[in-house]
């Protein structure tokens, strides 16, 4: 400000001499700038600075307003309403904090911030070129396929990459391509749709979850008007006589608002990852209705959580029609069970605490999981490292552990490390970094540098708290014995590959991304960049990225799968990019994810 004063008081009438130096002082400083800006974009330096500019800039001067879509959700006739008086989400005790997440990261030497941001950029090269492909062969589609240079619409037609990408465009700073993608969200019709029926599941942590994000980070109204516009939808899904939520909605049906009949049996997870999404809706709008409709769901695994075959976790199928979660012999973290318990801490981080329950619910699971899932694999330089398997009960109630895992299993490191934040306990977070190191070494183990999507290891003892255990070629061969699907590459201390393809999955980098920011050490940096450059080369097409038929294939390349999945720019690229980023971009202290990697601003922050 007096600088300006100056300026004008150095150009009032008479003063000719001031003015033709102050014209030659702001010609000059006019040509440095344009050559410093020139410079800075030229050599992409500008890029920090960009983000910085794009992480603080509020909503657009002139909105976009959205098309409605032809139905309105919000609108349609409703069979069974709720029973209960409107509650909402509760509101934790005052003066409440949660405990800190995130370590404390001192000052960066420049040495290791050059390396840091080297690697980034390499992240952003990378998921621009897959974002470039996705934008020229399959505008609006749900997916790319890479090879034919084409798009696929698998879930429901309305851009699944696109809204799940939003996030991640804004948050590596590519602005113009992300208001290109909002223009086009803003033309959604979320009232017609390619398949007669709508997966629930999907459509909540995929678009619902790529929506509330990308408002919370950018502000812009049309998406939270769109958020809205499919919560409505989803909330239709709970037009049911128990109030519980169908798995996959008919459009015909909850169109007409005839009702709604839940199916008998469905995966746990999928009733179980509505939650965090549907309390961030009525977070934002004030509504409560969105809050209220999954309370039940929360209410029911908590009164079912001692009661199952393992007390603390719950069977892999559960009933909403007769809201039964307790009966079942089979357990497992992996695929059907996963996001249910990812889901108990972060919805405790959302409430800030507000509901105990979901602290119980954490406590338990983790206890069980450490009891009964985790165990040691027998591997030949006898690493510290947990592996979570799963576990029948018999009829006789004996608990019979199967050493299977699968890489979407692998998110469990990073949820201990997080939980065991929350509720005050180094022990968990230490438990978080032996399975993260777990999913690590079988990456490392294959030729290609990454973990097949299901195998089998030796179990040498189970539970978390196992003796050190020594490697026993003879027990390892007399175990693969045991296995038809056993095939003779595979590398020592792997009994199968059951499933040998690689399909662009971030469970692993997500655990390792946790780990670096909860214990700020950079050795998982270094762990993580190893992981990107193994993927980045394996998957790469001409076109984006695509996934892979067989990791364990000593042969490079490993053979190309026609397909690149909207997690990979929504998840997997955002992980790396993250992991290589100021640890105060999406601080954990401020967002929580959901389980496709949308962070949700944490209101207590
Ligand atoms: C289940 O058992 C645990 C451990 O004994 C206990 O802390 C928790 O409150 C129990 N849950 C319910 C719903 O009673």
């Amino acid at each position: 400000m007096p600088r300006v004063s100056r300026l004008r008081r150095q150009l009032r009438p008479g003063g000719r001499l001031a003015a033709s130096w102050v014209k030659t002082a702001v010609l000059v400083t006019a040509f440095c700038l344009t050559a410093l800006y020139l410079f800075a974009r030229h050599f992409g330096a500008s890029e920090s600075v960009r983000l910085e500019r794009h992480m603080n800039s509020g909503p657009l001067l002139h909105p976009l307003k959205p098309v409605k879509s032809s139905v309105d959700w919000g609108a349609v006739q409703c069979h069974y309403p709720p029973r209960q008086e409107p509650k909402g989400v509760p509101r934790p005790p005052r003066g409440a904090a949660l405990p800190r997440i995130q370590a404390r990261f001192g000052k960066e030497p420049a040495k290791v911030r050059k390396k840091r941001e080297d690697r980034r950029k390499s992240v952003l090269r990378l998921a621009r070129r897959s974002w470039d492909s996705y934008r020229i062969y399959a505008w609006k589609k749900d997916a790319l396929q890479p090879l034919s240079r084409a798009g696929k619409d698998q879930f429901s037609g309305w851009a699944a990459t696109l809204v799940d990408s939003l996030d991640t465009l804004w948050i590596m700073g590519l602005r113009d391509e992300f208001d290109e993608a909002v223009a086009a969200v803003a033309e959604i019709d979320f009232g017609s749709c390619t398949s007669h029926r709508v997966n629930i599941f999907e459509t909540n942590i995929r678009y619902l979850g790529g929506l509330l994000s990308a408002y919370d980070l950018s502000g812009r109204k049309v998406l939270l008007q769109k958020a809205v516009e499919l919560g409505d939808l989803i909330y239709s899904g709970f037009d049911t006589a128990n109030r519980m939520p169908v798995d996959n909605i008919d459009f015909a049906a909850a169109k007409a608002g005839s009702g709604l009949v839940v199916e008998d049996t469905v995966v746990s997870a999928s009733p179980g990852t509505l939650t965090l999404e549907m309390t961030r809706l009525s977070q934002l709008t004030g509504d409560p209705k969105y809050y209220d409709a999954i309370a039940p769901i929360v209410e029911l695994f908590y009164r079912g959580q001692n009661q199952t075959a393992l007390p603390g976790l719950f069977p892999m199928f559960v009933s909403m029609l007769r809201e039964d979660v307790t009966t079942g012999g089979t357990f497992t973290l992996g695929g059907g069970a996963d996001s249910l318990y990812e889901y108990f801490p972060k919805m405790h981080a959302l409430l800030s605490g507000a509901d105990p329950k979901l602290e119980t619910l954490t406590r338990g699971f983790m206890d069980a999981a450490k009891q009964h899932l985790f165990f040691r694999p027998m591997v030949p330089d006898n690493d510290d490292i947990l592996i979570s398997g799963n576990v029948n009960v018999d009829a006789d109630g004996a608990p019979r552990l199967d050493p299977e895992t699968e890489h979407l299993t692998c998110f469990i490191g990073g949820t201990f490390a997080l939980a065991g934040r929350l509720l005050r306990s180094e022990e968990d977070v230490e438990v978080g970094a032996r399975l993260t190191r777990g999913c690590v070494y079988a990456y490392q183990a294959f030729a290609t540098g990454i973990m097949p999507e299901r195998l089998n290891m030796v179990a040498c003892e189970r539970g978390a708290g196992a003796e050190p255990c020594r490697w026993d070629e003879d027990k390892w061969v007399a175990e693969r014995e045991k296995r038809p699907e056993y095939k003779p590459h595979l590398p020592k201390g792997f009994t199968t590959a059951k499933d040998p393809r690689y399909i662009l999955r971030p469970e692993a980098i997500e655990s390792v991304f946790y780990m670096y920011r909860i214990t700020g050490d950079s050795r998982w940096q270094d762990v993580a960049w190893n992981m990107f450059r193994a993927v980045a080369k394996g998957t790469a097409t001409e076109l984006g990225s695509a996934a892979l038929l067989d990791v364990t294939v000593s042969k490079w390349p490993p053979p190309l799968d026609d397909y690149m999945e909207s997690f990979w720019i929504a998840e997997t690229l955002k992980y790396f990019y993250l992991v290589f980023s100021p640890p105060d971009l999406i601080s954990l202290d401020e967002y929580v994810l959901n389980t496709e990697a949308h962070p949700f601003r944490r209101p207590a922050a």
